[in-house]
């Protein structure tokens, strides 16, 4: 794909860079700019169409930069806006676009707003938050009930008695999106990213943003308070207005965490967001009947819209996938904690490496979070103590595991992401997944990858249609004649009638597809 198609995001490889973790170059332990302009060659190399990149913006790092005190800056961790400046127009060159993380729904406590709420009740600022007397004679009580998205209660007491609403962390005083400025503000640093030459934004906790100002309990029967409120549409209306006016080329991915897909798909209409993660599939269960079932989901729910569907794997949020998918229960949900339960790398990883080749096949564009490509697994044996994730102290599960620093180099750790001590330790047995040791193996992840991505390039992948096989493998036709067949049932099975096999995430058995293995074919 060439910089020059303007609706590059309906079918794009996108990669998700996550800065602390990709390259450190200043050798304090932690990924930098200078570190991804250093490696800039390993995404060209793996023919990616845009990155995403984690938020990258000074912070505290309650939550690693999720918790943002200025926008329109870079954090002295990561570099200079000037460096920021610099990537952007190396990837351009390199063919690649650049996605930035904008985080709406709240800010850092750091944030000047929020200092000037705190330091006067009187000060303006104060209305571009939830301030709220306490429940009980001395208000004493918070203002609601309400579980806070990681676990445990979203209201803190400030000095002069009154409370403030955080659905993550108290390092993170929610927004009110009711207010006109907290719009004009957004829509302004929107404009700050589209000016330096970004093509697009990710979009944090995208249904969150608006509240029921009444503030009422969560019900069973009753609207939600905060999830997927309708007025949220207006909010996205008129983001797309503003990309709109940069043009067609400049795109708007929600992360909508939604189990309702026509709830979901609201977001996609042609006057909203021009795409938004597919977390139902990230969430499915290695098993051909439910994932033929999400992929129909998926494809209906966006057609209706004549938006792209997406296809996720894994994000810095979520336990890998190797690892998931090397589990007796291969789904994820932040509500059932798997960690710590028997793991097969080694199936994890063939499974793994067949999705590969699913997820860059099936009609919509693909997201690829950095390290997957080089099929890396969960850190299940981080210290506690090591921790960083204010999820950790909360849910009893910390996000750290999928963020560990990439291995890029050498034998040992720090496989030349730093020269100190890296911010998350990395295992010893990453020395056969660094970049180095898998370039040039043709039987490695990175190699797979590579030749999927390429070769997904001069495919034409048109019109889905799916093949009519055995209910236990997912089979299905691109076009007149491109076909992918992945066996999820126990045994091999004879692959369909084909001219040729154009790449397999593992070695065929004669003309047999084994268990838990992709092939792409011409079909004939
Ligand atoms: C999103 C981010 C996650 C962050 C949260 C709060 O879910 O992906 O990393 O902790 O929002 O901003």
């Amino acid at each position: 794909m060439s910089l020059k198609d303007s609706q590059w995001w309906r079918d794009a490889v996108i990669y998700q860079v996550y800065p602390r973790s990709y390259a450190d170059a200043n050798g304090d332990g932690v990924g930098d700019i200078a570190g991804i302009r250093a490696r800039l060659g390993h995404l060209r190399d793996l023919g990616v169409d845009a990155i995403w990149m984690s938020p990258w913006y000074p912070s505290p790092m309650a939550d690693a930069g999720y918790d943002v005190a200025d926008f329109r800056d870079i954090d002295p961790a990561f570099g200079t806006l000037t460096e920021a400046e610099a990537l952007i127009e190396e990837a351009h060159a390199a063919g690649i676009r650049m996605i930035v993380d904008i985080v709406p729904n709240h800010i850092s406590s750091e944030h000047p707003w929020f200092k000037a709420a705190l330091a006067s009740p009187d000060a303006p600022e104060r209305d571009y938050f939830w301030f709220r007397p306490g429940r009980g004679d001395t208000g004493e009580q918070m203002p609601t009930d309400w579980r806070g998205e990681f676990g445990g209660t979203t209201w803190t007491r400030t000095p002069d008695g009154s409370w403030y609403l955080h659905l993550f962390t108290p390092e993170q005083p929610d927004l009110n999106w009711d207010h006109p400025d907290v719009r004009a503000e957004f829509e302004s640093i929107l404009r700050f990213w589209f000016d330096r030459g970004v093509d697009g934004i990710r979009i944090d906790s995208a249904a969150l943003l608006l509240k029921d100002p009444a503030l009422p309990e969560v019900l069973e029967d009753s609207p939600h308070p905060f999830h997927d409120l309708d007025g949220v549409h207006e909010v996205y209306r008129a983001w797309r207005r503003v990309s709109d006016s940069y043009g067609e080329d400049r795109a708007l991915i929600g992360e909508v965490w939604m189990p309702e897909v026509e709830r979901f798909a609201n977001y996609l209409r042609p006057d909203e967001l021009h795409a938004a993660f597919n977390f139902d599939f990230l969430g499915c269960a290695w098993d051909p009947r439910l994932m033929r079932d999400c992929v129909d989901r998926t494809l209906h729910a966006h057609a209706a819209v004549g938006a792209p569907a997406t296809w996720v794997l894994s994000n810095h949020d979520v336990t890998r996938h190797v690892t998931r998918y090397g589990r007796e229960d291969t789904t994820f949900s932040f509500d059932n904690n798997l960690d710590g339960t028997p793991v097969d790398l080694e199936l994890g990883t063939r499974r793994a490496r067949a999705a590969a080749l699913l997820s860059l096949s099936l009609p919509g564009a693909t997201y690829i979070y950095q390290g997957e490509e080089l099929g890396l697994w969960e850190n299940e044996n981080i210290p506690p103590e090591e921790f960083q994730d204010p999820m950790w102290g909360r849910r009893g599960h910390s996000r750290d595991g999928c963020r560990v620093p990439m291995p890029w180099t050498g034998d040992e750790a720090p496989f030349g992401f730093t020269t100190a001590t890296p911010w998350l330790p990395q295992p010893a047995e990453w020395k056969d997944r660094t970049a180095q040791a898998q370039t040039g193996d043709p039987n490695s992840m990175l190699e797979l990858y590579r030749s999927a991505i390429a070769l997904r390039r001069t495919e034409s992948l048109a019109e889905f249609s799916w093949l009519d096989l055995d209910p236990s493998v997912l089979a299905f036709c691109r076009g007149r004649n491109f076909g992918c067949v992945v066996n999820m049932s126990g045994a091999p099975i004879a692959l369909p009638a084909h001219q040729s096999v154009l790449l397999t995430s593992g070695p065929l058995d004669g003309d047999r597809l084994p268990p838990d293995t992709a092939v792409w074919l011409r079909l004939s």
